[in-house]
This record gives C-alpha cells, sequence and structure tokens, in this order.
C-alpha cells in the first residue's frame, strides 16, 4: 500500500505541476464567495480516484470534491489540493494529501508539496518520513522561541466562533506567526521541525488526515484547543508535543474569555 500510495501521490503532484503552467486559462468554480474550486482539483482528484479504484475496487473513497463512495472497511481519503486559494494565485505552498482509513483510523498517509519537492509520509507505528528521510518534530520548549502556522477557514464560513481571538492571544507570545495557505503542509512541517505548532478551526477530515499521522509519527501532538479530543471535528491543535500545554494554556483563556465553549451547533453546517 505504502509503495502504490507513494507512486500514486507523486504522479498526482506532477499533475497539479501540469496546471500550475497554465493558471491563465484555468476554469474557477465558487463554492462560496471565498471559497474556489479549480477544473484542476476535479482534474488531480478524479486522476487519484481513478488509481485507487483500479487497484482497490472494493475500497470506501472521501474525496473533498466528490464526496463519500461506500466500501469495506477501508477508505482514502483525499484533499486533491490543499491550498487552492494558494494554487491559483501562483505560490508554491499548497499540497496534495492523500490518507487510509481502516475503520475510521488513519492507518497510511502522504503529502505532497509539489513546488518545494517535499513528499512526507507516514505508516502507523513506523515512523515518518521526508523524501524518504526520518523526521522528527523540534524539540523548542519555549514559546518565545517557536514558529506557530494557522490558517481561516473560519472566516470564510463567517462563523460568530473564529480563529481572530485565539490569534490576538497568541501573537505576542511566539517568535513567528505564519500563514502558508495549506493546513496538510502546516503539519508535515511541523513533523520536520520547520514549524513548532499550528492551529486552525474548521477543517475537514481531507484537511488534515494525511498530515495528522504524518505528525504523530514524527513525535507530534495533536488534540483539540483544550488539549483533549472531544471537538476535533471543530479545531486542531498540533504541536511538537513539548510546547502544548503551553498553547492550550493560552487558547483555555482566550475560551473563557468568549463565555467557555460556544455551542456546537455553531458550526452546523
Ligand atoms: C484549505 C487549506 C488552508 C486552510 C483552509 C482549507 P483547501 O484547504 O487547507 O490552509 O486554512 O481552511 O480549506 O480548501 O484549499 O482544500
Ligand atoms: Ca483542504
Ligand atoms: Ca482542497
Amino acid at each position: 500500500m505504502k509503495e502504490f500510495l507513494l507512486d500514486l501521490i507523486k504522479r498526482a503532484g506532477d499533475l497539479t505541476l501540469e496546471y500550475r503552467a497554465r493558471l491563465e486559462s484555468l476554469s474557477i468554480d465558487h463554492k462560496s464567495d471565498k471559497d474556489i474550486v479549480t477544473e484542476a482539483d476535479r482534474a488531480v482528484e478524479d486522476f487519484i480516484i481513478d488509481a485507487i479504484r483500479s487497484r482497490f475496487a472494493d475500497h470506501a473513497i472521501f474525496g473533498e470534491e466528490t464526496g463519500k463512495t461506500a466500501g469495506n472497511e477501508f477508505c482514502w481519503v483525499i484533499d486533491p489540493i490543499d491550498g487552492t486559494s494558494s494554487f491559483v494565485h501562483g505560490q508554491p505552498y499548497y499540497s496534495v494529501s492523500i490518507a487510509l482509513q481502516q475503520n475510521g483510523t488513519t492507518i497510511l498517509g502522504a503529502v505532497n508539496v509539489p513546488v518545494l519537492g517535499d513528499i512526507f509520509c507516514a505508516e502507523k507505528g513506523k515512523g515518518a518520513t521526508r523524501n524518504g528521510i526520518p523526521v522528527q518534530a523540534s524539540t523548542r520548549d519555549r514559546l518565545v522561541n517557536c514558529h506557530l502556522a494557522t490558517g481561516f477557514a473560519c472566516l470564510r464560513s463567517n462563523f460568530g466562533y473564529n480563529n481572530l481571538p485565539f490569534l490576538s492571544e497568541i501573537a505576542p507570545v511566539v517568535r513567528e506567526l505564519r500563514m502558508y495557505g495549506s493546513a496538510a503542509a502546516d503539519l508535515c512541517y511541523v513533523a520536520c521541525g520547520l514549524l513548532d505548532g499550528f492551529w486552525e478551526l474548521n477543517l475537514k477530515p481531507y484537511d488534515v488526515a494525511a498530515g495528522s499521522i504524518v505528525l504523530e509519527e514524527a513525535g507530534g501532538k495533536i488534540t483539540d484547543f483544550t488539549g483533549s479530543f472531544e471537538r476535533m471535528d471543530y479545531e486542531i491543535l498540533a504541536t511538537n508535543g513539548f510546547i502544548h500545554d503551553s498553547v492550550v494554556d493560552v487558547f483555555i483563556g482566550v475560551r473563557n474569555t468568549i463565555n467557555g465553549t460556544m455551542p456546537l451547533s455553531e458550526f452546523a453546517e
């Protein structure tokens, strides 16, 4: 499976580069005023699904653009282009993300950042690699020495409960913030120590499934903003593990300030 996945995600990344070479002629549709999908997203997802179907016809599939199709206990979770907004602007920071779940647990994942030449991969219990070389999260343990990344899907969804209060509280206590535009890639760059943490609200399984196993297998820690797992569908905090509790302390303070946890109905789509 791992060799199949690595070959597939490499070819999928190459396909994104073909579309990237003709951005000016790319057709773009709008899921909402800010949320876009292009012919490249759809073509890359179709390419990935065709390859999976040819090899594993009885597996289930969950693709961002085509949705869920039934199958056996195995399910491929696909984000064909994570960071479409970056992609259409010709920026290098976007990725292809593919994970394999068995009975709902991610057992294998890969993230390809084609323009930067990075392919991350992880198999449950067997570590994480960047272009075949083992990676480990950083050991920085003071926020003042750390770079954290985030994103703003929540603002695109116009939720009342959004990332801005968390941003304003964490920004003064870390060294740097970064907003690159691909959550899947952000998780992998935490896994290899280029970032020390990442957080975001309102991500979807296809944004984070592959990047999460890469980070966990690299020694990182992933919870919700309170350090537990109850709200993982709404918020993700991913760090090198050493700074996790420090960030949780800041975020719990924010949550208390905005009158505790918002009703989960806030996130109902
Ligand atoms: C987006 C990227 C971005 C994150 C957004 C996601 P998409 O994925 O992961 O980093 O901030 O919330 O929607 O829509 O380009 O596949
Ligand atoms: Ca995505
Ligand atoms: Ca996408």
